[in-house]
């Protein structure tokens, strides 16, 4: 009895295969509010075409609800498309790089969502894995524009970053995900693909109440942040500020996707 107990001890061990636990959590938020109570996750794989043809819907989706939700993207790639390793490994590439940046590490994905077909398997036949890689970081230094060529292939063989990209992958097997696009609201499956539109999505997330009271006061008061998306900001003073009402933040600014900026003068 105590010798079986053993050995299903043993095997639970030898089997039961610790994940490596990432040191930050899992997936890039390239777009929202980290502040939001409902995070839509896309697992990706950058040379798979359906994502391709979700992404635009998705990027209608992430400005339409702006700040109100979090998205985050999970490099996934496939196995059969050869080259998809080395391209998701650009993506972490470029937020090492870009130190996190979340708008070029976004113009990564949708540019390499545009290009894939330079990476397919067919058009790559004839090109050694160090041309490919070296395509991926012409990619990186001409398309995206960051880092010089020498860095970037240096990076693209690097232990650590290799690491990542696996981490990442192991970790979406661990969420169960085995095709892309796959979404996920606030951490469960939706069975999204790429002919929605943003009706269709917002028939999913509309009745979550994405609403802002709890987002944007707290967030965009006090500060600007270095976001793309400013052109409607608005300069309030701090004794103003002081005076608004929650419910007046969420009409007067949230609504139509104004900032806000807090000035002493
Ligand atoms: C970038 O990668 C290098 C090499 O792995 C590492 O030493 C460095 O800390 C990374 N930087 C960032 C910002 O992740
Ligand atoms: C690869 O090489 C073969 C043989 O030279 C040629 O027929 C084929 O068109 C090439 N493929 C590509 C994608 O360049």
């Amino acid at each position: 009895m105590l010798f079986k107990l053993v050995l299903l001890i043993l095997s639970a061990i030898a089997y039961g295969k610790q994940i490596p636990i990432p040191t930050r959590p899992e997936g890039y938020g390239i777009i929202g509010s980290p502040d939001a109570n409902i995070i839509v996750e896309m697992y990706l794989d950058l040379l798979c075409d359906d994502c391709q043809a979700s992404w635009p819907t998705i990027m209608s989706l992430v400005y339409y609800y702006d700040t109100r939700i979090q998205f985050l993207i999970h490099p996934f790639p496939f196995p059969y498309h050869t080259n998809s390793f080395l391209v998701n490994q650009g993506l972490h590439v470029v937020a090492n790089v870009t130190e996190g940046a979340i708008n070029l590490i976004k113009k990564y994905a949708q540019l390499a969502l545009q290009h894939q077909s330079t990476w397919y398997n067919e058009a790559t036949m004839n090109m050694t894995i160090t041309e490919v890689i070296q395509s991926v970081a012409n990619f990186i230094v001409n398309d995206v524009q960051v880092a010089t060529v020498d860095r970037v292939m240096r990076l693209m063989q690097d232990k650590d970053i290799n690491e990542r990209t696996v981490i990442s992958w192991k970790y979406a097997c661990s969420r169960g995900v085995f095709s892309t696009p796959t979404f996920m609201v606030n951490g469960v499956y939706v069975s999204a693909d790429p002919s929605w539109t943003l009706d269709n999505w917002r028939s999913v997330i509309d009745p979550l109440n994405p609403e802002c009271p709890s987002v944007c006061p707290r967030l965009q008061m006090g500060s600007s942040t270095d976001d793309s998306r400013l052109s409607n900001l608005i300069h309030i003073h701090r004794q103003q500020a002081k005076e608004l009402k929650g419910e007046d933040v969420v009409n007067e600014f949230c609504k139509d996707k104004r900032r806000i900026k807090v000035i002493n003068e």
